[in-house]
């Protein structure tokens, strides 16, 4: 077997590349979102300041049977390296996965890392042993965190999503709540970009220790062209306060090429703001604004903590069911 890097803009190689990706995703999950070969194709393609990607390939002859990909952030967390290793179903239990894996750690070593991440989905009931799970730990990672992938069937009555806006509406009196679409006026740049930034060091995240993330009004507007390129649509809904600087935030993700799904991506109520519903208020205000606009989308995807309190019950009060969990492993490696 031979492991390489992949050009990803060899069209035939990127293509088997992402069928490896999308099997081994749906792979005892059909009907799960899965982006399409465009958005991911983007994404690896896109020249992001924010991260390097890289795509490697197992190879047997002419055969690609496994892959592995490296993203790699360059403005924060820069100890870290997010990998996935995916094997085509038929080629598992044959130590390709195991090689692939020992090649994304020396990868990691060699880019001067010292924390390797990767994720694995897999059903509830084989929490503790799943093979995913198994694999991990064979190669000494270790279960650092578990989140929940929960979805929330549309159309949810749109006289129970106002009960909740009326709901949280007493509590935000002093707070506009507004929603922009695909784009966020200047003036809430700055303060917005903090809340982005600042989503993973406020989300739990078990043993994962993350430090605000770098993105900056440059790379923003960056990424706003890659989520275009991709066919996606972004709505955001804030909350302002008197002062004019966006306090709270909450997105929804159409995506061009998944067609039925809609993903919910951060929401964080800035922790000197809570006490408001000020979570309730943005996220009951997005799903009313996309709804509307979105007739067709039949399922919304979430993925929390599994002890993120405060963000499950508002996802429960929602209507959100659970539906399986996502491991998050991690090695630390001595440099
Ligand atoms: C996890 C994955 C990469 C493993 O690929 P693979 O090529 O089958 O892995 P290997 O053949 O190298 O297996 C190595 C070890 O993992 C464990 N393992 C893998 N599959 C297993 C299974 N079905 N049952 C029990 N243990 C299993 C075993 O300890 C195995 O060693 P052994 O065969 O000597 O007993 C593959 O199943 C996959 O693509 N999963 C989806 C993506 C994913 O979740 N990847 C990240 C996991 S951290």
């Amino acid at each position: 077997m031979d492991i390489r890097r992949i050009d990803v803009h060899d069209d035939a190689l990127f293509e088997a590349f992402f069928e490896i990706m999308r099997a081994a995703e749906l792979f005892e999950r059909p009907g799960m979102p899965m982006w399409s070969h465009h958005e991911a194709a983007v994404i690896f393609r896109a020249e992001d300041p924010d991260e390097e990607t890289r795509a490697y390939a197992a190879f047997e002859g002419e055969l690609m049977v496994g892959i592995a990909a490296m993203f790699l952030p360059l403005n924060d967390n820069t100890d870290k390296v997010y990998a996935e290793v995916d094997v085509a179903p038929d080629q598992r239990r044959r130590g390709i996965g195991s090689a692939l894996l020992r090649h994304i750690v020396s990868e990691t070593r060699a880019a001067g890392r010292s924390t390797l991440l990767t994720e694995a989905k897999y059903a509830f009931s084989r929490r503790e042993d799943h093979p995913y799970r198994r694999f991990a730990e064979k190669h000494g990672l270790t279960l650092a965190s578990v989140e929940i992938n929960r979805a929330l069937a549309l159309p949810v009555a749109d006289d129970l999503i106002q009960r909740w806006v009326d709901e949280a509406a007493p509590h935000h009196a002093g707070y506009r709540i507004e929603t922009f679409v695909d784009d966020i006026p200047e003036e809430l740049l700055e303060s917005y970009l903090y809340l982005l930034n600042q989503l993973a060091v406020d989300a739990p995240s078990g043993d994962i220790d993350y430090e605000p993330e770098g993105q900056t009004p440059e790379s923003f507007r960056i990424h706003q062209q890659t989520l275009k390129e991709q066919g996606r649509t972004v709505y955001a809904t804030l909350a302002i306060d008197e002062d004019g600087a966006a306090v709270a935030h909450t997105e929804l993700v159409i995506p061009s090429g998944d067609p039925g799904n809609v993903y919910q991506w951060g929401t964080l109520v800035r922790q000197d703001h809570r006490g408001h519903r000020l979570g309730l208020a943005v996220k009951a205000r997005n799903l009313q604004v996309m709804q509307a606009a979105h007739p067709d989308r039949r399922r919304i995807f979430t993925c929390n903590s599994e002890v993120n309190d405060a963000m499950v019950a508002i996802n429960e009060r929602m209507g959100f069911e659970p539906i399986d969990l996502l491991a998050e492993f991690q090695l630390k490696l001595d440099r």
